[in-house]
């Protein structure tokens, strides 16, 4: 039995006792300002050590494509409704800070985090609710459309070497689908053909924004990469052109699917769960469900972390900018 493919830690009442207030002392500071994010990542430091502990084995050891951590302080019940709108267009409850704040805590643990100037306004932290003008597409603010699983943002060049997801409610228990590569399954053949740099990765509805250019455009490379032995993923099974012409890819492509998905599990987030997915070796998705838009329905906060914010410096405005603008 190797590792859990989500290794899991819960805190005690007296971490989250810690976490509060630690939150609390925060409170004040705008999680869109790169400065207050920095001085957000110097106060990570008094977060339980267990806790960080387990974070850096995440980080590090890679012993797990995913991790959650259980009990964090999120005040749901004070929140207010599951929004329906952007967060640019309302006005956020104090507890709603605090919840974000103890995702960006958590978060710089792993790396910094950093926004999409087409995704969700610009917004660090995205909310991951249903829309009604969405409830038909594939987007995360959809719902009638399972989200098939996917490496996040496949397409760009930049995209999060970790992605967090805090569950402030999920009363029916909708799953986020989590799953992971088992390369043993794969023929030296198809190891091959998918460490080949020849697939388009295209932009996913998501980035094309009306009146919004430049929109973002497509990137060609291989699908694994990193070590061969155990390779790392980039995959989007709706957003990818296979080359023309190489005889076996088709194939090579439908042993990967299997591959992965004899490791897909369902998991139901719950309120103070925050999922923090590797990128590179997690993928994800979401199941389909029926929103009510009476205010309970299934809200995560999404954060995308980078383990070098420098690999974007060209695509954002400035040094201590966070947004990427393509
Ligand atoms: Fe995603």
């Amino acid at each position: 039995m190797g590792a859990p493919a989500v290794a899991e830690y819960v805190l005690s009442s007296s971490e989250v006792e810690r976490i509060r207030s630690l939150t609390r002392s925060l409170e004040g500071g705008s999680i869109d300002d790169g400065r207050f994010l920095a001085r957000t990542a110097v106060r990570a430091d008094e977060l339980p050590r267990g806790l960080r502990t387990f974070l850096e084995d995440f980080r590090v050891t890679e012993s797990s494509p995913a991790c959650r951590v259980r009990g964090l302080p999120v005040e749901a019940e004070r929140m207010g409704p599951t929004p329906v709108v952007s967060s640019r267009q309302r006005v956020k409850a104090a507890s709603e800070t605090r919840a974000e704040l103890v995702a960006v805590l958590l978060s710089s643990c792993l790396g910094d985090v950093f926004g999409w100037r087409l995704q969700h306004d610009g917004s660090l932290i995205h909310d991951l609710a249903p829309r009604l003008e969405h409830e038909d597409t594939g987007l995360g603010t959809g719902s009638r459309q399972a989200i098939n699983w996917h490496t996040e943002d496949a397409f760009h060049p930049c995209r999060a070497d970790h992605v967090g997801l805090l569950c402030v409610r999920n009363p029916a228990e909708v799953p986020t689908t989590v799953g992971f590569l088992d390369s043993s399954l794969l023929s030296d053949r198809d190891r091959q053909l998918l460490a080949q740099p020849v697939f388009t990765f295209r932009p996913d509805p998501s980035y094309f924004v009306s009146g919004a250019e430049p929109l973002p455009g497509p990137d060609r490379g291989s699908i694994l990469f990193g070590d061969p032995a155990d390779p790392y993923l980039r995959f989007d099974q709706d957003y990818i052109d296979l080359p023309a012409g190489v005889e076996g890819i088709g194939d090579a492509i439908e042993s990967l699917r299997r591959a992965i998905e004899v490791n897909l599990i369902d998991l139901p987030l719950h309120s103070g769960d925050l999922l923090f997915l590797d990128n590179r070796r997690a993928v994800h998705g979401r199941a389909s469900f029926e929103a009510t838009y009476a205010g309970t329905d299934r809200w995560l906060k999404r954060v995308n972390i980078t383990l070098d914010l420098k690999r974007s410096r060209h695509l954002r405005g400035s040094a201590i900018d966070r947004v990427i603008r393509v």
